[in-house]
């Protein structure tokens, strides 16, 4: 039966393509609309779990030059995008977002969007995480709107204001007086790049990608709006948890301090920075992260989750069950094809087979030397307690198969 409606489904879906491509083919106006062209993105980077600083030190990028000398029709490439997003959406059960219909969450019909924000710091797989959230269909991903404020964590003043109504106003599709956040963009493409729906748009047309206006516009079409962020401590997120309009869900993610240590030991941006390079930051962040997250599930238990990245690794698909179940995300296809996809069977046209599977997380317990890891574990005695890390004794226990440094924890509140 199941099989069957399946079946149904596909062809209609395949029918409803045919149609729209024609229906695509007929605009004039070159706006190189490729709707799936980014949904096979080199698989090998989430699971090196990039978080996308890979290019601040290095090579700047710049904007590619385009063959397109025309004035986009904004328009017609407005439209297509809501003729797109309601074609990717027939089929989803909007009563699991608390809502009847599409326009129920669409800002441009006055409705309000389902938002979600992943709070981390950098390697702690974020982009994977990131990633699984914008393979839900109608999705417009924030991708890091503190970039532009560097290798830095934020804790407070001087820069918690900026940073806080920089989210706000990329949440709510306001991009008015964020000039600087463009600037930034104009040499630093992947703060556009991982917001697929927007890059579909503006690759090739670099001014689409830095025009404040076109991107509110667009943005205000999608009725799932997520954003991840990795500079931004938790305990700053009250904030934004009390503003009525936003309506906003956490997720805090969280992972094994030797992981994100060693992960990061191959990170050019990180080390000319305390914040990245010392494990006293990290974890003394990560003992305010424990602290902010008792007291916001006491007073708002169904705005924020906590996920640890191992348990997401060991356990992808269940972990990511509970998690759109959380932010009120309904199962979708798409969702189901990338967890498939990207953690545990062959892509096509990639031979080898790539897993985020058991050994992922647990990778710095055969590369890092132990005198590291012990100066690790000395710094974050506490936050490994309280996040249910377990300290490896020496150099042939911690490299031991039957040692499992992940166990159980809880948040007090
Ligand atoms: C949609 O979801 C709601 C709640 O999640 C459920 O009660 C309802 O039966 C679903 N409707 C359809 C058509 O599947
Ligand atoms: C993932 O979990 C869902 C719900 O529990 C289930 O329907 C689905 O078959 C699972 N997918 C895989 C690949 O295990
Ligand atoms: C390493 O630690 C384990 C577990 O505590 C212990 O059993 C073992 O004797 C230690 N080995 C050495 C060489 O100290």
């Amino acid at each position: 039966m199941l099989r069957r409606v399946n079946f149904y489904s596909i062809c209609f879906a395949f029918g409803l393509s045919v149609l729209l491509i024609l229906a695509g083919s007929r605009y004039t106006d070159n706006t190189n609309y490729r709707p799936s062209s980014e949904s096979r993105r080199n698989i090998r980077n989430y699971l090196k779990i990039e978080d996308g600083e890979d290019n601040i030190l290095q090579s700047v990028q710049t904007l590619p030059t385009s063959s397109y000398d025309g004035t986009p029709n904004i328009e017609s490439l407005l439209e297509k995008t809501r003729t797109k997003i309601k074609f990717e959406l027939w089929n989803y059960n909007f009563s699991n977002s608390g809502v009847h219909k599409l326009e129920d969450l669409l800002m441009e019909s006055g409705g309000q969007p389902v938002r979600s924000v992943i709070i981390s710091t950098w390697r702690s797989g974020t982009t994977f995480l990131g990633e699984v959230l914008n393979a839900m269909p109608g999705n417009f991903y924030h991708y890091e709107p503190l970039l532009k404020f560097g290798i830095i964590q934020i804790r407070g003043p001087p820069y918690a204001d900026r940073a806080m109504s920089t989210i706000k106003n990329m949440l709510k599709c306001d991009y008015e007086g964020m000039e600087d956040y463009f600037e930034y963009g104009r040499t630093h493409l992947h703060q556009f790049s991982h917001n697929t729906r927007l890059w579909d748009h503006c690759k090739y047309k670099k001014d689409l990608c830095v025009d404040s206006d076109f991107t509110a516009k667009l943005c205000k079409l999608f009725p799932f709006q997520s954003m991840k962020v990795v500079r931004f401590r938790l305990r700053l997120i009250k904030e934004l948890i009390e503003d009525k309009e936003l309506n906003v869900k956490v997720v805090l993610l969280i992972r094994d301090p030797r992981g994100v240590m060693q992960s990061r030991q191959h990170r050019n941006f990180c080390k000319p920075s305390p914040d990245c390079w010392k494990p006293e930051l990290l974890c003394a962040d990560m003992i305010s992260d424990y602290v902010a997250a008792g007291r916001l599930l006491s007073q708002y238990p169904d705005r924020l989750m906590v996920l640890r990245y191992e348990e997401l690794a060991l356990n992808p698909n269940t972990t990511t069950q509970l998690l759109l179940k959380f932010l009120r995300l309904g199962p979708t296809q798409s969702v189901d094809e990338f967890l498939h996809s990207h953690t545990n069977v062959e892509v096509a046209g990639v031979s080898s087979t790539y897993r985020v599977s058991r050994e992922v997380p647990f990778r710095w317990k055969n590369v890092l030397d132990f005198n590291y890891v012990d100066e690790i574990q000395m710094a974050c005695k506490e936050a490994m307690e309280l996040w249910g890390y377990r300290a490896a004794h020496n150099a042939s226990h911690m490299a031991a198969k039957d040692f499992h440094p992940l166990v159980p924890y809880t948040i007090t509140q």
